[in-house]
């Protein structure tokens, strides 16, 4: 059973303790995602990410980077950039075939995904920390700390295994930390700053809800979509009043073409208890004005009074007045 046409009403209201001004992204970081389907299939996924925002691909088959943003670069030289791109495509040909050179050693069965992510982030004042970490078929594997490669609990002799193997490739290992401590915190400084305008804009979200699929008799689905925002943390809650619904699932923010942001919370309430709920939308667009949408029959009949009765009764006032005017026009003649 569908619930009545739905009416709503988006109302302005004081929000409460939201966060502090937004700052921007403060982390730069690559991902590698490795998937190897049988000895003689491997393939390399790239990407760069400040935040959660995308600003490089790679493309395989050239063997080099995709710059997404104008800004992408930073302020590195296009030499820099040069040595960069070739020494990734060396790395990832290079990454590969150790793998499956001990696929056997290392005890392990096609097919595998390995995943990667390094780079840097920005702490208080100027400070910046570096990161790498290594992770098998989606678990932590290793990581490198202070320069020193650190196998994970989860990652078993095997994790111990390769760190020790790691350690003998003094070579690599220089250059993964002058990348990690050197060029990646002057890169993340400069990059922030070229993309400062895009990076640290404030996209409004919309808001609107909906009714899903009834999950059960006299049950109602009541779905809150928040489109289009930016940056991507954002606080949304289905609320009784002041009291926020704990039932509420909140899906995954998901991406818009235009680099801004989709998410939606459902609700399953029972039929008769649904009026009177609300949607509560707070971002760092907004201040301190939250989006509060209003379900069901108290709302429609705001809206209702407001949209059909209040232009009836001015048309029946003009009316009057106009009969009235006529009437004593003709009167006097
Ligand atoms: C290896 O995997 C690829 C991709 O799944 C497949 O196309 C190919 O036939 C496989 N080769 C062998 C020898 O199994
Ligand atoms: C990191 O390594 C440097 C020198 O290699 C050392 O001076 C420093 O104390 C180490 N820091 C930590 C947190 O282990
Ligand atoms: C790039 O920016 C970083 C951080 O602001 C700075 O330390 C470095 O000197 C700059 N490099 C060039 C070539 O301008």
């Amino acid at each position: 059973m569908l619930p009545l046409p739905l009416l709503l009403l988006a109302v302005l209201l004081p929000g409460g303790d939201s966060g502090p001004a937004f700052q921007g992204p403060t982390t730069f970081h690559l991902n590698q995602i490795s998937s190897f389907a049988n000895s003689s299939w491997a393939q390399n996924q790239g990407s760069g990410w400040l935040g959660d925002v995308q600003i490089q691909g790679w493309d395989n088959e050239a063997g080099t980077a995709i710059f997404l943003k104008p800004w992408s670069k930073g302020n590195l030289s296009d030499e820099e950039v040069t040595e960069l791109v070739e020494l990734f495509r060396v790395y990832l040909i290079g990454f590969v075939r150790v793998v499956q050179d001990h696929v056997s050693e290392f005890q392990l069965t096609y097919p595998f995904e390995i995943q990667g992510t390094a780079g840097c982030e920005l702490r208080e004042g100027k400070a910046t920390v570096s990161f790498l970490r290594g992770a098998l078929g989606g678990v932590d594997f290793v990581s490198l700390r202070n320069g020193t490669c650190v196998p994970a609990a989860e990652g078993s002799s095997r994790a111990q295994w390769f760190c020790s193997l790691f350690t003998q490739y003094q070579g690599i290992s220089d250059i993964i930390q002058k990348l990690l401590y050197h060029t990646c915190p002057r890169y993340l400084w400069s990059v922030l700053e070229a993309g400062k305008e895009e990076l640290q804009r404030q996209v409004k979200p919309k808001a609107w809800l909906s009714s899903g699929p009834p999950p059960g008799p006299d049950r109602l689905l009541l779905v809150c979509h928040v489109l289009g925002f930016y940056p991507k943390p954002v606080w949304v809650r289905w609320m009784r009043g002041q009291q926020e619904l704990p039932g509420a699932q909140q899906g995954d923010i998901l991406p818009n073409a235009d680099g801004t942001w989709y998410l939606r919370v459902t609700l399953d309430v029972a039929a008769g208890e649904a009026a009177g709920l609300a949607c509560r939308v707070r971002h760092s667009s907004l201040g301190n004005q939250d989006i509060v949408l209003y379900w069901g029959k108290s709302t429609s009949l705001t809206v209702i009074l407001l949209a059909v009765i209040l232009p009836t009764l001015i048309l029946l006032i003009c009316l009057a007045l106009w009969f009235w005017r006529r009437w004593s026009y003709q009167n006097i003649l």
